[in-house]
């Protein structure tokens, strides 16, 4: 993997699926070179979203972009090859999903996948330090997971700082990912704050123009901007 940092990932979940192929040809035609895949199962998570169908077809689309698939489900372990076989570049899982979250990683290593791991907004950064030298990436949620278009939870910040705190503290080099109410008016902010992968679903697919939001978001992210015009 080769990404200039910060990335902008848009999370499809949002998107028009009746037309995703287009609006995920219109991303790439935009410069984007990495999609976040959200999966629920309606038991982790309070919403049930799509399978390794819609990986496959991402991937057939932008055969050449990073995929990047978000575990919200119980027992990962059961479906890990199939999103594996799929084309996921990458995937995460929960830290409260996996009661033998070092075995889970180890399966997904295994698989020829990047690794990452997830926490909720309840769950404490502390508790990822035992992980971190294993994983690739650590993925803050700054909403609950299972739904687009959430507001963005302000302590989220904090969790990013001290995750910056923990990878140099550790000399580390997981990357680290922010997902949920990400948009133009935080963007700037939490790039400065140390959040490699960016995520944002609503702001890139529910906007009017998305080249025009897509150059936005990622000038706003460089320049550490929160300009919202
Ligand atoms: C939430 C998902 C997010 C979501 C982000 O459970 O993990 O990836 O799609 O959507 P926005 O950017 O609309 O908050
Ligand atoms: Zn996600």
């Amino acid at each position: 993997m080769n990404v200039e940092l910060p990335v902008l990932a848009p999370s499809i979940l949002a998107a028009n699926f009746s037309k995703l192929g287009e609006e995920l040809q219109t991303c790439a035609d935009a410069g984007i070179n990495w999609f976040h895949c959200d999966i629920m199962d309606g038991h982790f998570v309070p919403n049930i979203s799509y399978g390794p169908a819609i990986v496959e077809t991402v991937r057939s689309v932008v055969p050449d972009a990073f995929l990047d698939v978000h575990l919200m489900i119980e027992n990962p372990d059961n479906f890990v090859e199939e999103f594996a076989d799929a084309g996921a570049d990458l995937i995460s899982v929960h830290y409260e999903a996996c009661p033998h979250l070092h075995r889970t990683i180890q399966n997904i290593r295994q698989l020829g996948c990047m690794t990452g791991v997830v926490i909720n907004p309840a769950t404490s950064v502390e508790l990822l330090r035992p992980i971190l030298p294993n994983v690739d990436l650590a993925l803050i949620m700054s909403v609950n997971p299972g739904f687009g278009g959430q507001a963005f939870i302000e302590s989220s910040y904090d969790k990013v700082k001290q995750l910056v705190q923990i990878r140099n503290e550790e000399q580390l080099n997981f990357l680290i990912e922010i997902d949920g109410g990400v948009g133009l008016k935080n963007i700037g902010k939490l790039a400065q704050s140390g959040v490699d992968i960016l995520v944002a679903g609503s702001s890139v697919f529910k906007a009017d123009d998305i080249p025009q939001r897509i150059e936005k978001l990622k000038n706003n992210a460089l320049k550490g901007s929160n300009k919202v015009a």
